[in-house]
């Protein structure tokens, strides 16, 4: 099919909920995508930090052939090995202490919220609360929209459940604030994500570490976005050192098989019972396959280094930017291969300008162009992404 065929019967056929981009992409390499006309894209979004080991890794491609020739699917009533397998790793690497698996980054922090309810009303009865921060973004379930500190996803799905309160990243007196002892767990990205990247600060998340351990609340690190090596370490928390209580991952654990996974430490399995979580596909042995390659992959040294020394290339390069246009670019805030250049209202121009130039990047909201390529991206790579972001400020600038 022809790239204009599609854009017309997804008019005609699809809910138009999405505000999609005029490409199709057909096929990937690398870091590179390619239209059915064989245009080729430079992808510096990655399927939204999805396709973090390049496109066409073949580790990635020949378990999921073999294990769509083994078994699909199994369901929950019976035991997989390649469920055991990646819940393994995943303990190994984490030091928490066990896995549930499910589908998706919404879903996991579903199971996560849940696993703090039943904590806070086992073991002191009236806990229910949830703490959440402004500009977050942890889902499309009705619950994890309503921890979402963007008004935005709220609109017209009120009532929303009761009992959520919001505080200000990286400011831990609106914390101390809002904060009472209805609360049984504080959600944050580490990283935030689709708010337009916004990074804690350390000294924050141990502040927050600190008033959890102090209240017996339970604190939840949601990686779905920030997890999986994008920060320089294999976990974000780990890039901090501050331990979670539930760690949440999806997007890049499966390489473009969905799945999500929760990581339990001690205090919320120290409640659990049987039948507290479940999930028909949840932990299915074809993305648990997939997702055991991803771990491997990501989890060596070379690719966490790389990430870190790619992120400071990209730092250095924004900065020269950010002095050359300062009249467009008014912040870039980033950790690792996770960046947002703030460019007041220009975001979505920025984007299709790009795009026109053949590099993929994303607008996380009108002002923030948000840029996650696959962690394999090379240095050449980066600096071609540079030359063409440069062209293209230089083409607006006044
Ligand atoms: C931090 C974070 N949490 C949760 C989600 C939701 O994940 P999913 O779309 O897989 O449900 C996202 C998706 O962008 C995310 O960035």
């Amino acid at each position: 099919m022809k790239s204009s065929e599609v854009f017309q019967e997804d008019e005609q056929l699809m809910l138009s909920t999405y505000r999609r981009l005029p490409l199709v992409i057909e096929r990937g390499e690398g870091s590179w995508v390619f239209d059915p006309e064989g245009k080729r894209y430079l992808d510096c979004v990655a399927g939204l930090a999805v396709n973090i080991m390049g496109y066409g890794y073949q580790p990635l491609a020949e378990a999921v052939k073999e294990g769509a020739g083994l078994l699909l699917h199994a369901s929950n009533l019976y035991h997989t090995v390649p469920q055991l397998s990646l819940a393994k790793s995943l303990c190994e690497l984490s030091g928490l202490s066990r896995v549930f698996f499910n589908n998706s980054g919404a879903e996991a922090n579903e199971v996560a919220l849940k696993a703090a309810r039943f904590y806070g009303r086992r073991k002191y009865g009236s806990r229910y609360k949830f703490l959440a921060f402004h500009r977050s973004f942890h889902g499309r379930t009705l619950l994890t929209i309503s921890v979402t500190g963007q008004e935005k996803f709220h609109q017209d799905l009120e009532p929303l459940p009761e009992g959520i309160l919001f505080a200000r990243l990286n400011d831990i007196q609106s914390v101390e604030k809002v904060i009472d002892k209805e609360v049984c767990a504080i959600i944050v990205e580490p990283v935030q994500g689709e708010g337009g990247v916004y990074p804690a600060e350390k000294g924050f998340l141990r502040d927050v570490r600190a008033l959890c351990d102090e209240r017996d609340i339970l604190l939840i690190f949601d990686e779905v976005q920030c997890g999986m090596g994008r920060t320089g370490s294999f976990f974000a928390f780990q890039h901090y050192e501050v331990t979670p209580d539930l760690v949440t991952l999806a997007k890049g654990l499966g390489g473009g098989l969905p799945i999500g996974a929760v990581l339990f430490g001690e205090k919320p399995l120290s409640v659990s019972r049987k039948g507290d979580q479940g999930s028909t596909f949840g932990g299915n042995p074809l993305a648990c396959r997939a997702a055991k390659v991803m771990v491997e992959a990501v989890s060596t040294p070379d690719i966490l280094q790389g990430v870190r020394s790619k992120g400071e290339m990209l730092q250095e390069g924004f900065a020269a930017l950010k002095n050359r246009y300062s009249s467009i670019i008014t912040q870039v805030r980033g950790v690792g291969l996770m960046w947002g250049v703030q460019v007041p209202n220009r975001a979505a121009d920025i984007v299709q300008g790009m795009l026109e130039r053949g590099v993929l990047v994303n607008a996380a909201n009108p002002d923030t162009v948000r840029i996650l390529p696959p962690l394999t991206i090379t240095q050449d790579e980066l600096r071609h992404f540079l030359k063409v972001f440069s062209a293209q400020l230089e083409a607006i600038v006044v």
